[in-house]
């Protein structure tokens, strides 16, 4: 359509110009009326624009070039006039916006409610875990971590249950399969508290050690209200020297105070676990009755929630394996374990474990 070649001019007076003149200035309007994309934008472009074979450089040459004297004015007027029309119709089509449909598509309809964005919330047992090592955190101690798949070593072994010892019964251990064929020590399972990074930390660093360790435990319980084979525990280690029963009883009395509160009492009563000795449980006041007895502490004003006790020498013999610094004759310790999830029970008044972990929004959403 547009290919065709500019004639040569037969004359050039001011009728004769105009004519010309129009009849492009119609063919280059035609033109770009019909320019569907960008591609067909260029085209047009090349085929107005082109340094050496677009149609203005062809009216330059044919026309203004061989207009005689007089006429080069009038020409080139003419000539300036179509040029800038070309110009303005290939900005027009390269600006133009996108088409009525499109923008129908965009539009807005601002009587439609707004798309709401959820404000994301710490889970509660990450802020609890948090919570918890931040008191220990304030006392100076540092916070560490191990792995969840872990060894017999590691989980029983070194923390002093002996092979087929009955205290591994107590754990309900999960193990990973077709391990058989390894030495026990090196057998695979989850581990079943975060007690062995109490020996993964002391194999890494002499005495004195002040330690938090949060984690994830697995113990093969059937679920109910309170329990889960997934669950948390915060695990605490200290070893220096001269670290009594009484840095123990202090310690944990003063980060029970400042989990629930500065009228919260504690008390000690004896137990058993391989790695610690003496043992105790811990028990604090009932935070629901103040201690005089209701339904949550089945009348008895207490609630126990936590095990602890002095690191057994033989934990510390395990130690000094590789860091002989852990000679139980010249240094001490204790250590203690408490579940994440009973405590922010108790902190949130959840009676239900389960709501933890099934991902539900109008429980979680309680904590944003
Ligand atoms: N690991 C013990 C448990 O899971 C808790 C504990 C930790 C007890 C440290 C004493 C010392 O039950």
């Amino acid at each position: 359509m547009t290919n065709e070649a500019i004639p040569d001019l037969p004359e050039f007076n001011d009728s004769a110009l105009d004519k010309a003149f129009a009849a492009l200035e119609r063919r280059a309007t035609d033109d770009a009326a019909a320019l569907p994309s960008p591609e067909a934008v260029e085209a047009f472009r090349l085929r107005w624009l082109g340094r050496k074979q677009g149609l203005l450089s062809e009216v330059s040459s044919r026309w203004l070039k061989a207009a005689p004297p007089e006429a080069k004015k009038p020409v080139g007027e003419r000539f300036k006039t179509l040029k800038e029309l070309v110009e303005r119709l290939l900005d027009q089509a390269a600006g133009a916006g996108p088409t009525d449909a499109a923008l129908a598509a965009e539009a807005i309809d601002i009587t439609l409610p707004g798309t709401r964005r959820l404000t994301g919330a710490e889970h509660p047992i990450t802020r609890t875990l948090n919570e918890i090592t931040q008191v220990f955190a304030a006392l100076g101690y540092s916070v560490g971590v191990g792995p969840e798949v872990e060894t017999d070593y590691y989980n029983f072994e070194s923390m002093n249950f002996p092979p087929g010892h009955p205290a591994r019964d107590t754990q309900d251990t999960l193990v990973v399969a077709n391990q058989e064929r390894r030495p026990l020590r090196d057998r695979l399972l989850l581990r079943t508290h975060t007690s062995p990074v109490q020996m993964r930390t002391m194999e890494q660093q002499p005495p004195p050690v002040r330690i938090v360790i949060p984690g994830k435990v697995h113990r093969n319980d059937a679920a109910d209200a309170t329990h889960s084979p997934i669950f948390h525990q915060v695990e605490g280690l200290c070893v220096d020297t001269n670290i009594t029963f009484s840095d123990l009883k202090g310690t944990l009395d003063h980060a029970m105070k400042a989990l629930f509160g500065s009228s919260v009492k504690t008390r000690f009563f004896p137990s058993f676990f391989p790695f610690t000795e003496p043992s105790a449980d811990v028990q604090i006041s009932c935070i629901f009755c103040g201690g005089n007895g209701c339904r949550k502490c089945k009348q008895s004003g207490w609630i126990e929630l936590l095990g602890c006790g002095m690191v057994d020498p033989a934990v510390f013999a395990f130690a000094a394996l590789k860091q002989p610094a852990y000679d139980p004759r010249k240094i001490s310790g204790f250590a203690f374990g408490m579940g994440v999830e009973r405590i922010a029970m108790m902190k949130y008044g959840i009676s239900e474990i389960g709501q933890f972990y099934a991902g539900d929004m109008r429980f979680l959403g309680q904590f944003a």
